[in-house]
C-alpha cells in the first residue's frame, strides 16, 4: 500500500502526509509540479520531526511517475469515482492516488486509473480536506489488508 499525490498544491496537506507515511509505515510519492518549495517551513511544521521515519520520493511529473513506479493498482480517489469506499476491496501492491486541492485530477490521470473510489460525504458538501481523505483512505486500506501497526 502506497500514498501518491498528484501535484499538491498547499505544503501542510504535504506535510500531514508525510507524517502519516512515518505513522503507517508506507511509501509517499509526489508528482511535481507542486504548489510550493520543499524547504517550504509550513510543510516541515505539518510533518513536524518525522521526515526521517517516512519513505517520500520525488517524481519530476505524470511521466516519470509512471515509468519509475513499482507495480500495482492506481486507485484514484475522486468525488467523481464509481466505487464507494465502503464497497472497495483494496490489494497489498495498491497505490492510492489523490488529485490537487485546487483542481482534483486531470483526464489523462483518470484514464490512467485501474479504479475510482470516493468517500461517502454528504451531499450538501463538495469534497474533504486532501490529507484528510489520504488519511481515510489508508487507514481503511491497512484495515482490510491486516496492514495496521500493533502497539507493543
Ligand atoms: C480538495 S479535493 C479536490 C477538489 C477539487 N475541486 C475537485 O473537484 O476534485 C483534493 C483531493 O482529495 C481527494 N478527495 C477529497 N474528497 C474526496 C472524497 N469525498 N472522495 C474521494 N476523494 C476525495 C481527491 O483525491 C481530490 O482530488
Amino acid at each position: 500500500m502506497r500514498l501518491a499525490l498528484f501535484q499538491p498544491d498547499i505544503p501542510q496537506n504535504v506535510g500531514a502526509c508525510i507524517r502519516q507515511s512515518a505513522c503507517f509505515d508506507v511509501e509517499l510519492h509526489v508528482i511535481e509540479p507542486v504548489g510550493f518549495r520543499f524547504d517550504d517551513r509550513a510543510m516541515k511544521r505539518a510533518a513536524l520531526d518525522y521526515g526521517p521515519l517516512s519513505h517520500m520520493t520525488r517524481h519530476a511529473d505524470w511521466e516519470a511517475f509512471q515509468r519509475d513506479r513499482a507495480p500495482g493498482r492506481l486507485v484514484l480517489f475522486t468525488t467523481r469515482g464509481a466505487t464507494p469506499l465502503t464497497g472497495f476491496e483494496f490489494q497489498p501492491d495498491d497505490i492510492l492516488l489523490f488529485g490537487r486541492e485546487s483542481a482534483g485530477a486531470p483526464d489523462y490521470v483518470h484514464a490512467a486509473a485501474d479504479a475510482r473510489v470516493f468517500i461517502p460525504i454528504r451531499p450538501e458538501t463538495r469534497s474533504l480536506n486532501l490529507s484528510v481523505s489520504a488519511g481515510i483512505a489508508l487507514w481503511e486500506g491497512l484495515r482490510q489488508l491486516d496492514g495496521l501497526p500493533v502497539r507493543s
